[in-house]
């Protein structure tokens, strides 16, 4: 009986200190001198790795942020679940993984404002008989686990096989352990130049904007990062970013 009641103090402990984590301010930001930015770097071009750097659209726009800020950026790679998660109970400062910014997940953190407007895409083998959503009843789908995608296909009754990293939901895919893989429009494009026999399936699954995450407590910190991002959209330092990476640009 001691022992329940001990651990459910230890439970209760964990979850009121889990609860009370914040986000920094912007002052304690700029006192540290730096921006920590959990990401998932398996999602061309918004971040990947080159030589083991984190690169992409993300970072370039993060950089130019942080440069306003007066801060320095620290990039620190995980899983992308592991990124929402962290973020929420402010283990750092910013997440930055071309999360979708939803309802469901403004309950438990904070966005920027939107900065991009993105799609979820099905992708197949070329020769598959599945060429549109409606198609996918009764199918198994791929999908990186914990993003939109995953949630979103369960939401739809859809059976779905997840995976940590974004690379082995496409080999899924072709190795034959799937019928389909669902995944971010524009990563879906990269990933699928990379010569598999795969195609995007015109249809798309759902619109979605992209925005940078925030633990709560950092109320301040994400107005003033709002006001630097809507200055870098209109005179179309954003759009240029995504122009040198060879995509088009959907303002939110
Ligand atoms: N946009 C989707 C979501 O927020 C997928 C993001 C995956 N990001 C990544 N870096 N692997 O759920």
């Amino acid at each position: 009986m001691k022992k329940i009641i001990a651990l459910a103090l230890v439970l209760i402990l964990c979850l009121s200190l889990a609860a009370c984590a914040k986000g920094p301010s912007l002052a304690d930001v700029k006192k540290a001198g730096k921006l920590t930015v959990a990401t998932s770097p398996d999602f061309p071009p918004f971040e990947s790795l080159e030589d083991n750097k984190v690169v992409g659209i993300e970072v370039d726009i993060l950089n130019l942020i942080a440069k306003e800020l007066g801060v320095e950026l620290e990039i620190v790679q995980m899983d992308f679940d592991s990124v929402l998660a962290a973020i929420q109970s402010a283990k750092y400062d910013c997440g930055m993984s071309g999360i979708t910014a939803n309802e469901d997940r403004k309950k438990n953190m904070l966005f920027t404002d939107p900065y991009y407007n993105a799609a979820q895409v099905i992708v197949v083998k070329a020769d598959s008989t599945i060429k549109t959503k409606a198609d996918l009843k009764d199918k198994t789908v791929s999908v990186q686990t914990g993003t939109t995608a995953d949630q979103g296909c369960q939401d739809e009754g859809i059976a779905v096989q997840a995976f940590a990293a974004n690379a082995d939901a496409k080999a899924a895919l072709t190795t034959g352990k799937v019928d389909a893989w669902v995944v971010d429009n524009l990563t879906a494009v990269q990933m699928v130049a990379e010569g598999d026999g795969l195609v995007i399936l015109e249809e798309k699954m759902t619109e979605e904007p992209y925005a940078f995450a925030f633990a709560f407590g950092s109320e301040d910190l994400v107005a003033e990062i709002n006001k630097i991002q809507a200055e870098l959209i209109a005179d179309g330092t954003i759009e240029g970013i995504f122009e040198s990476y060879g995509e088009a640009y959907m303002k939110p």
